[in-house]
């Protein structure tokens, strides 16, 4: 399904120490962890050193600029949760500073790399949170060669271009309707300053990188599922009947965080009978009667990586026939899938599989949205899903089928790590079959 908001990175900073205010020169800083940004987040700086590396070797030339989230506007006077973006995060760690600008230039002599960050407000300080400034001890807390503010952007940008003569957009490619992103605007500019000035697409290099976790991603993706899974179980073992759904999302979310989940990986879906035919039905205000089906489409994050996992269970604990009949059915449909899934699968194939299912039992018109989707820092990761899938990627099978008028919404959402040979299956342990969904929640 569709779902692209950001989500709130959180995780303690790997390069937090606990110490005293350090004495930079004359400057007194303030201590580690009283002042944004805290360091990178979850991983150490030189992890984030090496993604910019790996990113610089691919690009060879030219300068990319690439903009980190802003901070939400609101006329509110407590500040919204900031919600940082993801190509920005897995290049840099930062998750707590908006308006953060990266500039790569991989063919420079010496300095490639410039983290910017917008000017320090003392106003907003006192409101706020203290902010670093400028200095040696800020580079090596975020490992970015240079750091400088935001206000530099136009200058470095435009003597970079003006030797290299390449501006390479990472993307993402967004839609006619949506306003030009700020680093389209920013190359337009430069290359009308510049002659000779070329923008590149590379929109697809990043997709590329972050679709293929590496060892350390898949390690906390793992540890998000752990907190996952806990929710989960809590939900099957306490819905009944009479119970709001707004007190089964808290029930699932308070089990999340006591196992370790640090946020959640998109606003929770808990809908009980006609409000879990609505896809993304997300404000929980309905009750839970007897005899419906419950939907529950939620996931914990860990240090900014999301879990993404569906279960729906009958609210009395036992299937009625008919439920039964059609939730075999999307179990199905999830298994002919997932029989194909392997590295060099196609997704459309697979979906193909998932359909045939549903378009033998004449049910094609209940399944009304795409098959799965990457899953990492975003939820809805980025990865180029009309090319074969990678061994390393983690992508969900979730097919459904929904009938408003009918009171019934089924999903079987899982999380699958790809490998050569087939796909492990992360999401583990939370009941799935009828059968093991019965006897689970027969235990009480
Ligand atoms: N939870 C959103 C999705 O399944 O894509
Ligand atoms: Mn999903
Ligand atoms: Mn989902």
């Amino acid at each position: 399904m569709q779902f692209d908001r950001r989500r709130l990175l959180t995780g303690v900073s790997a390069t937090l120490a606990a110490g005293a205010a350090f004495h930079a020169g004359a400057q007194v800083l303030p201590p580690a962890g009283y002042a944004t940004p805290a360091g990178t987040s979850p991983f150490a700086p030189d992890v984030y050193r090496a993604r910019r590396a790996k990113l610089m070797e691919q690009l060879k030339t030219g300068v990319a600029v690439i903009y980190g989230a802003n901070a939400v506007e609101s006329s509110a006077p407590v500040a919204s949760p900031f919600y940082q973006n993801g190509d920005f995060a897995w290049l840099t760690g930062i998750v707590d500073e908006p308006g953060a600008i990266l500039v790569l230039a991989p063919a420079e002599r010496t300095v490639k790399e410039w983290l910017l960050l917008p000017s320090r407000d003392t106003e907003t300080e006192r409101w706020n949170q203290e902010r670093m400034p400028l200095g040696a001890m800020l580079e090596q807390r975020v490992g970015v060669q240079r750091v400088m503010r935001t206000s530099a952007l136009g200058g470095l940008v435009t003597s970079l271009a003006s030797r290299s003569k390449e501006l390479r957009y990472l993307g993402p490619i967004g839609s006619a309707n949506a306003p030009v992103s700020p680093v389209l605007e920013l190359y337009g500019k430069v290359a009308q300053r510049v002659p000779g000035c070329a923008v590149r697409d590379d929109t697809g290099l990043l997709p590329r990188l972050r679709c293929v976790k590496e060892p350390r991603e898949l390690e906390i993706m793992r540890k998000a599922m752990d907190a996952t899974r806990a929710g989960h179980l809590a939900a099957m073992q306490q819905a009944k009947p009479g119970m709001s759904e707004n007190e089964l999302r808290f029930i699932v979310e308070s089990a999340f965080r006591r196992a370790g989940g640090t946020g959640l990986a998109y606003d929770s879906i808990v809908g009980s009978g006609r409000n879990a035919a609505s896809l993304h039905y997300a404000t929980a205000t309905g009750m839970v009667h007897g005899g419906e089906l419950i939907l529950i489409d939620a996931g914990a994050s860990v240090g900014g990586y999301a879990c993404d996992v569906t279960r729906t269970f009958p609210a009395s604990g036992k299937f009625t026939p008919e439920q039964k009949v059609l939730y075999d059915l999307v179990l199905e449909a999830q298994t002919a899938a997932v029989s194909k899934l392997k590295a060099g699968a196609y997704l459309e194939d697979l979906s193909e599989a998932a359909k045939a299912v549903f378009r033998k039992a004449g049910r094609i018109d209940e399944f009304t949205h795409g098959l799965g989707h990457y899953v990492g820092l975003d939820v809805h990761d980025p990865g180029d899903t009309s090319q074969p899938i990678p061994a390393g990627s983690v992508i969900t099978m979730e097919p459904g089928l929904y009938l408003q008028s009918a009171n019934y919404g089924i999903r079987i959402e899982d999380l699958y790590l790809v490998t050569e040979t087939g796909a492990e299956r992360l999401s583990t342990g939370v009941p799935r079959t009828t059968q093991e969904i019965e006897s689970f929640m027969a235990r009480g």
